[in-house]
Formats: C-alpha cells, structure tokens, sequence
C-alpha cells in the first residue's frame, strides 16, 4: 500500500511539473469562418439546393445523404444564385492560403466541382477524401452548432502520439476516456457540428465523413467544393510557373491534336 501512495504521489508530481511542456507539432490545418451571409439568401439557397434534388432521398447506397456530385448537380458554383457565396468563399480561401504562407501573387485558387449535400434522418456519408483536389471547402446553410444533424468528422492522417499502435481507438484504456489531455493529443478524429453560414476549409487529402443526422424534423444542408491550387496565367515571355504547381489550365492542351 506504501509504494502505491508512493507511486500516486510522484505520477502526480511529474503531472504538475511545470518545466514540462508538450508543444504540439506539425499541426493539420482546419479553417472556421462564420460567414456573413443575409438570412435570406440563406434560405433561398436552401431552397433551391432543395429544388435540384428533386424527388431523390438520397445516394445509391443505403442510409447514404444525397450528394449532388453524383447525381448530375457538380457545377453549383456556375449559378447565379449562388454568386455572393463564391465571392465569400474566394475571400476566405486566400486568407487561408496567406495563414499557410503562400505568396498569393504565385497561386490562383480554382473551382474543379461543387454540390448540395442534403442528409435527412437516418442518413450520413462514409469515410473518404477528394484525391482529385488540393483543398476542402464545405459551407453549412443550415445547423444550430448541436451536431445532432450530423457533423463532419475529420480523421487524423497520423496517430504521431498513440505511442502503441491500436491505443487511440482501444476500450478499456490505458489512455483515459474523454480526458482532456486524451482528445488533445491521441483523438482518433474530430467532429464539427453544423452551424448556418459556417465555412469550413482543410487539405482534401484529409479522410472525412458526415455522421448520421439523428434529428427526425430537421435536414442537414451544406455546398462542398473541391478546390485546385495553379499556377497564375502567363505569358511565354514571363518565368515559368513554379515546378510543383501546374500551369494555369488555360496554358494546357488535349494530347490530342486532331
Ligand atoms: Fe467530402
């Protein structure tokens, strides 16, 4: 009994020992900006990501939200309704580019896809991420900051502090459940509730899923957008684009020529 009070006291000692810092390292980066977007143009583009589903309830696959993507809606941006939205998103976008330390005079952010997700009771989206694209962007229209519609959940690329391999998705410990400390440094992923107007934007090589909307009167809304990163428009005179960025895609060509 001795050595256990002896051992309690100096793992409590070496837990309060404050020339010990843990700096958090190579840090992922995840975007949050809470748009100012006029209530009633959010309730038009609800309304209208309504109106290009349809009928649909949702994907192919069961218990799947409906995602416009593959259902014919990927170009939302190209809508005039949805202008004053791009604008912001464009905004925010070289505000996050500037964060990351990219000279903005060197990149020119381009639109590849965009598509309503409509996710009703009972439905969610399963793990993935857009290989296709450089950069996430994904604007809630609707949600009260509760989640119980669904959230997005962002899946840690590396698990750099599990120490043992399987810890940080295990039951029955060692790492204490729901401990602050825990979610800080070994969490497995992050959820981010729905809030109206909430833009989110991270690394589209990033896995994320959209968790079951649990609310029976309420459906989830929001606009993704798969972002690319190129190089700005040239001409043959000026220096060529930087080597690990592409030319700007009007400077490409079909291979082929006839
Ligand atoms: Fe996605």
């Amino acid at each position: 009994m001795g050595r256990f009070f002896c051992a309690r006291i100096l793992s409590m000692s070496l837990i309060s020992h404050p020339s010990l810092q843990l700096e958090p390292l190579f840090p992922l980066a995840l975007a949050r900006a809470q748009l100012n977007l006029d209530p009633l143009d959010l309730a038009i583009w609800m309304q209208q990501v309504l109106a290009l589903r349809g009928k649909a309830l949702g994907n192919p696959q069961a218990g799947c939200a409906w995602t416009g993507d593959i259902n014919g809606i990927w170009q939302l941006h190209r809508l005039p309704v949805f202008a004053s939205l791009v604008r912001q998103l464009h905004e925010q976008v070289e505000a996050y580019l500037v964060q990351l330390g990219f000279d903005p005079s060197q990149v020119v952010p381009m639109i590849q896809r965009s598509w309503p997700v409509v996710s009703e009771q009972g439905q969610q989206v399963g793990r993935h991420h857009h290989p296709n694209a450089h950069l996430s962007a994904l604007i809630y229209l609707n949600g009260d900051g509760l989640g119980e519609t669904g959230c997005l959940r962002l899946f840690a690329p590396h698990q750099s502090n599990e120490l043992v391999p399987g810890l940080a998705v295990g039951y029955g410990g060692p790492l204490l459940d729901q401990a602050p400390a825990r979610l800080s440094w070994n969490a497995p992923w992050v959820d981010v509730a729905p809030v109206a107007g909430l833009l989110l934007l991270f690394p589209a090589a990033v896995d994320h899923a959209v968790t079951e909307n649990c609310r029976p009167d309420e459906q989830r809304l929001s606009i993704a957008f798969d972002l690319v990163l190129c190089s700005p428009e040239t001409c043959v005179e000026a220096p060529a684009p930087p080597e690990y960025l592409a030319p700007h895609p009007s400077h490409w060509d079909p291979l082929r020529q006839d």
